[in-house]
């Protein structure tokens, strides 16, 4: 499509009191900004440009990723000096500009469309979302003249007290005719409060010159932008929340959706059933008919059709579960396979260790994968039964169809079809408990 697009993503993000570039920080698994990015990228206009400033390096890979083009904004100066940053690269183009903040995850691509189209049709000079606030906080104010046209845009911590009650207010997303952006960005002057170059100056450079400046609101939800940790916080449920919604219309059941999370990457089949406080996160990939009970966290994992999970299960990174796997309660497993219908029902931590089909692993069973130093690998074949309480210390292949003894200990590698049990032999000594409970009354 006919335009440009130019990201601000260069700031430090003062108010999330954070080590990380505000734009990085994960909403459902995912940077802030790549929300951003994948809604412009999905308006497919000419050129898409994203300023980089504070820990631009991270920030770029982000940018990269998208196939987007990143430029550095270096020290950042504020918005305005951040759109100043795109002039040589956009230098001899001409047409709109959309210009949007990496802090405001929850857009649109249709709002981003309809700004476009309205910019496209009203033929001014710029063309900004607005929203209506009860109570419009930090954001900075839409002014109007008596005649209804706009005539500046006030941040709030410049206005006039007559000023901080307006409840329009800017929502950072314009589309702006080039030339006049670049040749208004150079007269915009650090006259305010923090000293820094605001884009939002343009706007009454505009006005003062008579040029049309159309105003489009918005729905406050989708424009909300993220200054602090509670603004994170805000939209991240609105995150889930339509993460969750897109499941339940997929053909997934969530029992008590509130009390879920999954991030954006996962995908989940038909006829799954979530129960509450299950999450999942990073590149999870369920199959259908997949039972997931209460309090499992599974992590980057891959569990196939059937499987059964938790509940209080923890799959960490790498946990693969075949067709028709169970996996129960309190079972750790990492980088491990568990085969068709394999089951591990209680107790047990399984790192990395493969499993065949048909195994059933005993409550308790656990693999010393890791010797302090290093970590080995377990084998369990096909159609293992491996007794309770039992330790495989790691690397060890029980062969296919052998048995292990409850509470053995196996060190070495068993043959199919093998018994391996590594235990005393239990002696009984008779009446010995009666003696001694006689014992105890005597001496009081
Ligand atoms: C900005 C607007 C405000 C609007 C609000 C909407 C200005 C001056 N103010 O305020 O009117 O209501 O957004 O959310 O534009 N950035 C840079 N380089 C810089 C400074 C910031 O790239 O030098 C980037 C930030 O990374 C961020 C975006 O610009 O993604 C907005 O910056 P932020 O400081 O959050 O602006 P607000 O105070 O929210
Ligand atoms: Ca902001």
């Amino acid at each position: 499509m006919k335009g440009a697009a130019i990201v601000l993503a260069a700031g430090q993000g003062k108010r999330m009191k954070s080590r990380l570039a505000k734009v990085l920080h994960p909403i459902a698994g995912k940077p802030m900004l790549a929300y951003v990015l994948d809604r412009v990228k999905g308006l497919k206009l000419e050129k898409s440009l994203v300023i980089v400033g504070h820990q631009a390096e991270a920030v770029s890979k982000v940018v990269f990723h998208r196939g987007m083009v990143p430029l550095l904004q270096d020290p950042p100066l504020g918005t305005g000096d951040a759109v100043r940053a795109a002039k040589t690269s956009l230098k001899g183009y001409r047409g709109p500009v959309l210009i949007l903040n990496g802090d405001t995850p929850l857009l649109r691509e249709a709002t981003l469309l309809r700004l476009l189209e309205v910019q496209r049709k009203g033929g001014g000079a710029l063309s900004l979302l607005t929203m209506r606030m009860d109570a419009p906080g930090g954001y900075g104010r839409i002014v109007r003249g008596g005649d209804g046209t706009i005539e500046k845009i006030v941040e709030a911590r410049d206005t006039s007290p007559d000023e901080r009650t307006i409840q329009e207010v800017n929502t950072g997303v314009y589309v702006c005719e080039a030339d006049f952006l670049f040749e208004a960005i150079d007269r915009i002057q650090p006259e305010n409060d923090q000293q820094e170059y605001y884009l939002t100056d343009i706007v009454g450079i505009a006005a003062q010159r008579g040029l049309r400046l159309i105003g489009l609101e918005a729905d406050p939800e989708e424009v909300m932008g993220i200054n602090s940790r509670a603004d994170l916080a805000a939209v991240e449920a609105v995150v889930c929340n339509r993460i969750n919604r897109r499941w339940m219309e997929a053909g997934v059941t969530l029992i008590d959706p509130t009390r879920i999370r999954i991030d954006d990457a996962v995908t989940i089949g038909m006829d799954s059933v979530l129960y509450p406080g299950v999450s999942l996160s990073g590149a999870c990939r369920i199959g259908e008919g997949v039972m997931i009970k209460d309090y499992s966290v599974i992590e980057d994992s891959a569990i196939e059709s059937g499987a059964t999970i938790g509940p209080f299960a923890h799959l960490r990174p790498g946990s693969i579960l075949r067709k028709g796997a169970k996996v129960g309660n309190f079972v750790e497993m990492k980088k491990s396979e568990l085969g068709e219908g394999s089951k591990a029902n209680h107790l047990s931590y399984l790192g990395d260790v493969t499993v065949g089909r048909g195994v059933n692993i005993g409550a308790g069973a656990i693999t010393c994968n890791y010797d302090g130093v290093k970590k080995d690998c377990t084998v369990i074949e096909d159609e293992v039964f491996i007794g309770s309480d039992s330790q495989l210390i790691a690397p060890v292949t029980v062969g296919k169809g052998a048995v292990i003894a409850a509470g053995t200990t196996v060190t070495q590698d068993v043959p199919p079809d093998a018994l391996a049990i590594s235990r005393t032999q239990q002696e009984n000594k008779a009446d010995w408990a009666k003696k001694r409970r006689a014992k105890q009354k005597k001496d009081g």
